[in-house]
């Protein structure tokens, strides 16, 4: 039940602190070390390669899966939106682990995937929010995101429950393989859950970033890089889904090749600086669209903050930065969806879990 809250949407964001809390008191024995199914941690060190297998807002969430596991654990990755491989499988390496990323566990798209890879024997993990569903009874193994219900169609707290089961199981694996990593992703997790708070209580500061910026908005682009361009692909479709708002998510560098054309006076162009790497160069591209004209809102992460950015996100852990700078993209999108009377939990067209292919 939604309680005192007016949509379950806003409720499922403000869960997320308790949800990653949660998750960390689940995947953590009494000697504080990873509590891990052993036979999902064996398919982890049989496999030379790793394809995560998603839609929507779990395929995004699975390209930063894909950094924590290459980057913490040194295992190749390819993710894959489920609805292409079915029909256009790639070249499969020797020992594949199939990971299929899933809130509902009923994504018809998936499950297709899923049945050619059990035909062919592939072993398979769904990480999932409902530990009965198709996915999770038809694979090998299953790691349940410890969620709870989500209501919304938007999905947000799902979103970030993956993240952190995906960099807890990227570590594992590093563990497992004797990798020497300085990164307790507990410890982080637990930052990175004080950091959501923190954002949970400033809603009125992306209210009106959103009544500034996407009142009248036509269209709105959001450009990162690295780990900031998958934020933002999970921004733009957040954005369009439930506010009708034209939304697309780019890679910093990539805009200049083409959509740069779109940019008019006052569009609106959401850039996140969260990365070190790339701090200077995202910055030059807030730059070439505000000469032509963009209206730019620039959320930075603390450390790497300049003057007149928009808004400042508390500092966690770099490769984390995504479980935190999601959260005001999220609410952005929801006040935008208020703002301009559409309904949150039932946009248009959207069902929440997609039973067909
Ligand atoms: C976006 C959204 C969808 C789902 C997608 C996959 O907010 O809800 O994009 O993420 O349909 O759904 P699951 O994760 O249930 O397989």
């Amino acid at each position: 039940e939604k309680g005192t809250y007016p949509h379950f949407m806003l409720k499922e964001i403000d869960e997320q602190p308790f949800v990653i809390r949660k998750i960390i008191q689940e995947y953590q024995d009494e000697h504080d070390q990873i509590k891990l199914d052993p036979n999902v941690r064996q398919a982890m060190l049989n496999c030379d390669r790793v394809y995560i297998i998603a839609c929507g807002t779990s395929y995004h969430a699975g390209l930063v899966g894909k950094q924590f596991m290459e980057k913490l654990a040194n295992i190749p990755v390819e993710v894959h939106v489920a609805s292409e491989f079915s029909y256009n499988m790639p070249l499969i390496s020797e020992k594949p682990l199939f990971i299929y990323i899933s809130q509902s566990g009923e994504t018809a798209d998936s499950r297709s995937v899923l049945v050619q890879t059990n035909a062919k024997d592939y072993p398979s993990l769904t990480i999932t929010n409902a530990p009965g569903s198709t996915l999770s009874r038809e694979a090998d193994y299953t790691l349940h995101l410890h969620a709870g219900p989500e209501i919304a169609v938007a999905s947000t707290k799902a979103y970030t429950a993956q993240l952190a089961v995906l960099v807890i199981l990227a570590v594992d694996t590093a563990q497992a393989k004797g990798i020497e990593l300085n990164f307790n992703p507990m410890q982080e997790l637990a930052i990175v859950a004080n950091a959501m708070e923190a954002l949970c209580d400033q809603k009125e500061e992306m209210e009106k970033i959103a009544a500034e910026y996407l009142t009248v908005a036509r269209n709105c682009f959001f450009i990162g890089r690295s780990a900031d361009f998958f934020v933002g692909l999970e921004g733009a479709l957040k954005l369009k889904e439930i506010s009708y708002i034209q939304a697309e998510g780019f890679a910093g560098g990539e805009l200049k090749h083409g959509t740069i054309a779109l940019i008019e006076e006052g569009t609106p162009v959401i850039a996140l600086a969260t990365q070190a790497n790339v701090n200077y160069s995202i910055r030059g591209n807030v730059k070439e669209v505000a000469a032509r004209g963009a209206y730019p809102c620039i959320i930075s992460m603390r450390g790497l903050d300049q003057e007149g950015d928009t808004f400042v996100l508390p500092e966690v852990h770099e490769l984390l930065t995504p479980l935190v700078s999601v959260i005001p993209l999220q609410l952005i999108a929801y006040y935008a969806a208020l703002h301009r009377d559409c309904d949150v939990d039932k946009p248009r067209n959207l069902a929440k879990s997609v039973t067909v292919e």
